[in-house]
């Protein structure tokens, strides 16, 4: 407690005291339990004044106080730093757990769909095929016919599927049904197109109508209303291409590395989705032993195309 700094030897010559104007100055200690001094909590006065025992005890009250609060954020720090910690650790569980989720979310209407349409459409060939696979699925749930690696089923990512060999137009005329009222909805016309008589490509139903949902879901969120956004079908060697074409706010070049990356997305603030629909989409197409790929052109447009074996 000094009732005057010019009268006293020590805070006479510090600086930072006299350029505050200080005249009074009172100071507690905060002192942490372990014994470390972490500074003090002072009140100054700028005339001289003798510190009462009412102002050293309203101090020292105010330097507790401050005591708890400097502590109570210190520990929330220490807490934060420990989520953090177990966050990163649990972050590839995480990841294998959204991908999950955002895998779970459809692929049991898709086969209804697909049913439901070959019941309308009894006579279409290529629909009659889409049924007889998701009959034979429904009910044993075991593979039928060859697959990559001449199994029927093969992993990658973690991804399982169950190849049978599929009609391109079935396949496209599936997605279509599945896809055509998101597009209707946000006023975006959605046209689907085949190269003539394609042959059919080995394929786990499910999985690819939701690579094909999640390109087109993308395709939509990216484009303005009125937009077009196209699906086709062509040769390409002894692989079926498909695209999905949009022509929306594109890709810049730098990030078309990343864009198959979980998680990534170029507007991190974007809550539309979290990032996962290339992932799941290159993952899929991976196990069936294709190439999935995009190019892009900022301003312009979009096209994510991906390959699939012939049957
Ligand atoms: N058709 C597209 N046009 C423009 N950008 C796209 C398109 N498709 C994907 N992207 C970009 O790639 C990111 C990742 O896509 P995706 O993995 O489907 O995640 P999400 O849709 O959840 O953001 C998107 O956030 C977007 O930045
Ligand atoms: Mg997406």
């Amino acid at each position: 407690m000094i009732p005057d700094t010019l009268a006293d030897p020590i805070f006479r010559d510090v600086p930072t005291v006299q350029s505050l104007g200080a005249r009074a100055y009172a100071g507690i200690p905060l002192i942490m339990e372990n014994g470390h001094a972490i500074g003090s909590f002072c009140a100054i006065d700028f005339a001289p004044r003798e510190w009462s025992a009412l102002d050293v005890e309203v101090l020292t009250e105010l330097a507790a106080a401050a005591l708890r609060e400097i502590k109570l954020r210190g520990a929330l720090t220490e807490a934060e730093a420990q989520t953090q910690v177990a966050r990163e650790a649990t972050r590839s569980r995480e990841e294998v757990r959204a991908i999950v989720a955002h895998d779970l979310r459809t692929p049991l209407n898709f086969i209804k769909m697909g049913t439901q349409l070959v019941a309308e459409v009894p006579t279409a060939r290529e629909n009659k095929r889409t049924a007889q696979a998701n009959g034979n699925r429904s009910r044993s749930d075991v593979a039928t016919d060859r697959g990559p690696a001449g199994s029927g089923e093969a992993r990658s990512g973690g991804v399982k599927i169950q190849a049978i060999p599929l009609g391109v137009m079935a396949l496209l005329a599936d997605a279509r049904a599945m896809l055509q009222p998101l597009a209707a909805r946000h006023s975006i016309r959605l046209s689907v197109k085949a190269e003539a008589a394609l042959p059919a490509v080995l394929v786990d139903y499910e999985r690819i109508l939701r690579v094909f949902s999640n390109l087109v879901v993308n395709a939509v969120k990216f484009s303005v209303a009125g937009a077009e956004v196209r699906v086709s079908a062509a040769r390409h060697g002894e692989t079926v291409r498909f695209s999905v074409i949009d022509i929306g706010e594109g890709i810049r070049t730098e990030h078309l590395e990343q864009i198959f990356d979980r998680f990534w997305q170029a507007d991190a603030k974007d809550r539309r989705g979290a990032g996962l629909g290339l992932a799941i989409a290159k993952a899929i197409i991976g196990a069936h032993g294709g190439i999935i790929g995009v190019t892009s052109v900022l301003g312009q447009g979009s096209e994510f195309y991906f390959e699939l074996p012939i049957a």
